[in-house]
């Protein structure tokens, strides 16, 4: 997949975005954002940010900049911000593989459905890894390559017609945190059907141990919605 056609894409995509991927990844994204374990007067980055989606779930004690590369995503992402008046939240037009922010800009770093959309995903975690601060965490929200085979044989068969419309259907999560410094904390299955999932890492860049992309991942912690507090 290269840059412009996913751009291409998603320009498409963002006539009726919310209409598709809105409210039935509402909960998902609410409980990733969780799992980001926000302090007050925190720096948060959201990576292919896209519509906004996930805007109005962040605390507004903390300071969030969502980046993405497509103009017509982030538009719609602004009028989001306006209608909820996140002001805490600022929306920047940025290629994720290559972005123009100093080492260790964010307490956290949050990527939703985005990770298999984009041409080079080691290199989006690369540039995620760089920018979040050492103990920070990383959280993924996607779809990767299921255990099952039987699955993962039809995600592989239909991965090459899935990426001229955006998105790489059999993306496996171990290859992509393989040799990265990250520990994986949690990772489990959220709505809808469980297909996608959620994974929190550590940031462990620069230290030494444990930073090879393999925690056990069996955190099991129940965490709170904010998504049913909000008005849609
Ligand atoms: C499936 S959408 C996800 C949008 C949003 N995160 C959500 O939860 O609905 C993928 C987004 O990633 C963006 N994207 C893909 N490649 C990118 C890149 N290299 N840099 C920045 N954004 C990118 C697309 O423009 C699109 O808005």
């Amino acid at each position: 997949m290269d840059a412009k056609s996913i751009e291409r894409a998603y320009t498409v995509f963002s006539g009726f975005y919310d209409l598709v991927f809105g409210k039935l990844f509402h909960q998902s994204r609410a409980d990733a954002i969780q799992l980001l374990n926000i302090r007050g007067g925190e720096n948060i980055l959201e990576v292919g940010v896209g519509t906004g989606l996930s805007l109005p779930y962040y605390p507004r004690n903390c300071k969030v900049i969502g980046i993405d590369f497509c103009e017509p995503m982030l538009e719609k992402g602004r009028q989001r911000v306006g209608q909820y008046q996140l002001s805490h939240i600022q929306l920047m037009k940025m290629d994720a593989m290559k972005m123009n922010f100093p080492d260790n800009s964010f307490d956290s770093v949050f990527a939703a459905y985005v990770i298999s959309a984009v041409p080079d995903p080691h290199q989006v975690i690369a540039e995620m890894i760089r920018v979040c601060k050492v103990g920070g965490k990383i959280v993924l929200l996607n779809h990767f390559k299921n255990m099952n085979p039987f699955i993962s044989g039809c995600e592989k068969a239909i991965s090459p017609f899935t990426k001229k419309i955006g998105f790489q259907a059999d993306l496996d999560l171990s290859s992509l945190l393989s040799g990265k410094p990250l520990v994986v904390e949690k990772k489990r299955s959220v709505k809808p059907l469980n297909y996608w999932k959620v994974v929190q890492c550590t940031n462990r860049k620069g230290l030494n141990g444990n930073g090879n992309g393999h925690g056990n991942g069996s955190g099991n912690g129940a965490y709170p919605a904010a998504y049913s507090t909000l008005k849609r």
